[in-house]
């Protein structure tokens, strides 16, 4: 119940990338036999990857994930556009990957010779469902802005952004449009050309591929400065010899998901509801996070009053269910996250989020057996909660 943290390989994903463990071993750059094999099988994963999110091959570069991605669209962009553009505008709810490089730039001053203003950031507010309102997006541009940042959808609340309607903004004003798509690929559907992005992060691992791989989407004509830079692989778009077992998986991954994705949204929707509908008849005081209706599939993210988020997510350890108290990222501190503050979440109720997160192996006889044990937790734990005493 924690597919949004990671998921388990697909099998024919691992039987795929194995020979390239083993005897497929080539670097693509190199000239004789064993290396023309590797550049060949980067190269279908190229288009497996580009097929699954409709785009041109040449369009997608690999990296080593999401995090990666991000970081890469990031300073790519606005390197490449300053000082003319020295802003950047993102949400108050987004991944660390996304704030975090962000925060870096704040810190940067001005250069030395005064030349450049230094980086600005504007962190846009959402609404409590988690929603961020496009006509904030269109407010805050001005003739510096280098580039929009707003994820497909979030990690711990799953809801869906309305990325389309951004996009026609981020156009009509010339601006580049980034979306961190890393909790979407292989989830929804995900068409660029629909979606009207420039540029798009994606992590194998969040859809049944392994760990370490990943890519962005840059579009044909998007303006960026290398962010690896060493030799001249990808195009010249990121340095070091390629993973080339890593692609092969992602490329497999990829195509499998482009098969069962209706499949996927059907059964996980279907799983959610089913979990959802029972918590909220057995437990009460219970709320759900996140948007009703504009959410993943897969994510069933609530609040219980009066309970720790630690304390329910060790005692369904116990019973051998795996969950969140939010990003997996930020779970060990015991500070709400930034992203049940930023929706408003009171300090008191926001000890009690979790996120359940459903995937293609779960089956209703789980569902059943979390809506059995769930509930016994919470009724003992909020029998032991000072703040239920209060
Ligand atoms: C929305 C989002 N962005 C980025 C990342 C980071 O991806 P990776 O672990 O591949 O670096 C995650 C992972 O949790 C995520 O959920």
């Amino acid at each position: 119940m924690d597919y949004a943290a990671t998921t388990p390989p697909h099998p024919d994903v691992v039987e795929a990338m194995l020979p390239y463990l083993k005897e497929k071993f080539g670097n693509p750059s190199s000239l004789h036999s064993f290396g023309q094999e590797a550049k060949a099988a980067v190269e279908e994963g190229r288009k497996q990857v580009a097929n699954l999110i409709n785009c041109q091959p040449e369009e997608i570069v690999f990296t080593s994930g999401g995090t990666e991605s991000n970081n890469f669209a990031i300073h790519g962009v606005i390197h490449k556009l300053k000082p003319n553009k020295n802003h950047i505008i993102t949400s108050k709810i987004e991944h660390h990957a996304i704030l975090e490089p962000c925060h870096f730039l704040e810190k940067e001053g001005p250069a030395p010779d005064g030349a450049g203003a230094g980086f600005k950031v504007t962190y846009l507010d959402v609404d409590e469902d988690g929603l961020v309102n496009p006509e904030d997006v269109r407010a805050a541009i001005t003739d510096k802005t280098a580039l929009v940042s707003i994820m497909h959808a979030n990690n711990e609340i799953g809801t869906i952004e309305p990325i389309k309607e951004i996009a026609k903004i981020t156009k009509e004003k010339g601006v580049y449009f980034h979306t961190d798509a890393v909790q979407t690929v292989g989830q929804i559907d995900v068409d660029v050309a629909d979606l009207g992005v420039d540029l798009l992060s994606a992590s194998a691992h969040k859809f049944y591929g392994p760990k370490g791989i990943g890519f962005i989407y840059i579009k044909k004509g998007t303006r960026m400065t290398q962010f690896l830079r060493g030799g001249s692989q990808e195009r010249n778009r990121r340095a070091s010899t390629e993973n080339v077992p890593g692609i092969v998986a992602i490329g497999k991954a990829a195509e499998i998901a482009k098969t069962e994705l209706s499949e996927r949204i059907k059964k996980t929707t279907e799983l959610r509801e089913m979990l959802f509908n029972g918590l909220l008849e057995k437990i009460p005081d219970i709320r759900i996070n996140g948007h009703r209706t504009k959410r993943l599939p897969k994510n069933a993210a609530i609040i219980v009053k009066y309970v720790e988020g630690e304390s329910m997510l060790l005692n369904l350890d116990l019973e051998g269910i795996a969950a969140s108290t939010g990003s997996a990222c930020s779970s060990g501190s015991l500070e709400a996250s930034h992203v049940i503050r930023a929706i408003g979440t009171s300090p008191e109720d926001s000890h009690g989020s979790i996120r359940f997160s459903l995937g293609r192996l779960n089956t209703k006889e789980e569902v059943k057996y979390v809506l059995e044990v769930f509930p016994k937790i919470v009724q003992k734990l909020r029998a032991m909660s000072p703040l239920r005493r209060k």
